[in-house]
């Protein structure tokens, strides 16, 4: 009886419940900063599977997938799409910007890739990213001066805040055009008058406002369903959904280096919420994270390297930001704050990309501590850590503790098998497996969607 109840009744043909003993979703989620490279994972991936999920973020993030001479950056739209025939979802925990959503359909179509109602479902319920939202976030961006995230500019935060605030409008209020008339009315009263009397810039009007957003609502409709009841639907009949996290754990607006984050649960904890998927329907979470570790914007970043390293990092790399442009800043793996986010995130599994970009470097430093001279209280004593210091307010003005390991010289690119890398090479996936307690069951050795050495994905 108890087992029953545990893990429900055994498989068979009468049971048409059966198939749902089986969970067949995989989870993708950044591990370090962002920009993991989970673009083109998911684009490989996306060939094995039938819906791709994003259930969190908006346009900050900047997903790269290359397919043969072409690179297409997406911001939205899910990395399923260049794969004919797969649907693509954006759930109900994405932040919307419906403008930046037709300019990204519009930027495919014209590179021949047609993305219709079939291939790309948009939930009524996520929130939507207006004008105001833009312009509070480069606003509040000034207001905080040195003090600054360093945010993408695309009103995350703020269509997020009026979210938990319960003043957002949703795409079902979009697609309305005289409710979408109303509540915007009521929205601006409120945004014109913070944006007016705190941040001393020019209201915005609601008819130009109108105008800007006329055509949205009959272009978009044909996308707009209940994807939570479809996914659900799907995942019944034994579909099998990739979900795609944008951003990375250490961004977490709860896990992260608060307040330098960004606003939503970027891993496996916001997949439930903003899928409209349960929890315990999630199969396999695998981490994504480069063999060295980059970061946008402000916050503490330990094994951060200034100057000339950092610099030839983000040259070997192509660090500059995907949706912003701005320079990465570069810096080496973080042992303890990436098995920090597979932790977090109960990751099975997790894939190394970028291991190509170390090529040629004599040495590769590797974080796996953390220490601080204590004040006079504790004597002058040295704290270290040798776990991610979370309960700290500024880990940024720790200092890391480093081991080196020997670099290689050699193309990597072509690589397929492990066996076709640099004995060092080898060396360093295999001591950086082992010091993370996670399986490496891919690592990355180019952009393209073959460049890929697979061992148990
Ligand atoms: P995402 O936000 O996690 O999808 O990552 P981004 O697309 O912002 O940044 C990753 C960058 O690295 C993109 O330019 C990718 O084309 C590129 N990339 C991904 N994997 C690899 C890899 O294994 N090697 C190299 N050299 N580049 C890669
Ligand atoms: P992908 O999905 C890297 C960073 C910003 C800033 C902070 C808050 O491509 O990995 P926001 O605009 O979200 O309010 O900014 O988060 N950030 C990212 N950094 N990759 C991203 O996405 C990011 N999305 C947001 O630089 O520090
Ligand atoms: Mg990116």
């Amino acid at each position: 009886m108890l087992r029953s109840v545990l893990v429900g009744p055994p498989a068979s043909r009468d049971n048409p419940r059966a198939v749902r003993a089986e969970r067949n979703s995989l989870s993708l989620f950044g591990a370090q900063w962002g920009d993991e490279g989970k673009g083109k994972i998911i684009d490989h991936l996306a060939a094995e599977v039938d819906v791709v999920v994003r259930y969190q973020g908006g346009a900050n993030a900047g997903h790269t997938v290359v397919v043969g001479d072409e690179k297409y950056v997406l911001h939205l739209i899910p990395s399923g799409v260049l794969h004919p025939g797969k649907v693509n979802v954006i759930g109900g925990g994405v932040a919307v910007d419906p403008l930046k959503l037709l300019e990204e359909l519009d930027g495919l179509a014209e590179r021949g890739v047609h993305v219709g109602p079939d291939a790309l479902r948009l939930s009524a319920s996520a929130h939507v990213i207006l004008t105001h939202h833009r312009r509070i976030d480069g606003a509040a961006e000034r207001w905080r001066g040195m003090g600054r995230i360093g945010t993408t500019g695309r009103g995350i935060g703020p269509c997020y805040a009026d979210k938990a605030a319960r003043t957002g409008l949703r795409v079902c209020d979009l697609i309305e055009p005289a409710r979408f008339r109303e509540r915007l009315r009521a929205a601006l009263a409120e945004k014109n008058a913070l944006l007016e009397q705190v941040h001393g810039e020019a209201p915005l009007s609601l008819d130009e406002e109108l105008e800007r957003y006329a055509g949205v609502a009959d272009r978009l409709r044909p996308f707009v369903g209940d994807t939570g009841a479809e996914l659900r639907r799907w995942d019944a009949e034994g579909r099998r959904i990739l979900f795609e996290g944008a951003q990375g754990a250490l961004l977490d607006i709860d896990a992260g280096t608060y307040p330098f984050v960004t606003s939503s649960n970027t891993g496996t904890a916001g997949i439930a919420a903003g899928a409209g998927f349960p929890s315990n329907r999630l199969g396999r979470a695998v981490g994504i994270a480069k063999a060295y570790c980059t970061r946008v914007g402000e916050g503490p970043f330990p094994s951060e390297e200034h100057g000339e390293v950092g610099e030839r990092l983000r040259a070997a790399g192509g660090e500059y930001g995907a949706t912003t442009g701005r320079p990465r800043r570069c810096g080496w793996l973080d042992v303890p704050a990436l098995r920090y986010a597979l932790e977090l995130n109960g990751a099975q599994g997790w894939i190394m990309t970028k291991l190509d970009a170390l090529n040629g470097f004599e040495e590769i430093p590797v974080g796996v501590g953390y220490r601080r001279r204590g004040g006079a209280e504790s004597g002058g004593a040295e704290e270290r850590w040798d776990t991610w210091p979370a309960h700290l307010a500024d880990v940024g003005e720790l200092e890391v503790v480093w081991e080196r390991l020997p670099g290689w010289t050699g193309d990597l690119s072509g690589a397929r098998r492990l066996e076709d890398l640099p004995e060092a090479a080898r060396a360093y996936v295999a001591w950086v497996e082992e010091r993370v307690g996670t399986p490496i069951v891919a690592i990355s050795v180019g952009p393209a969607r073959d460049q890929i050495i697979r061992r148990g994905l």
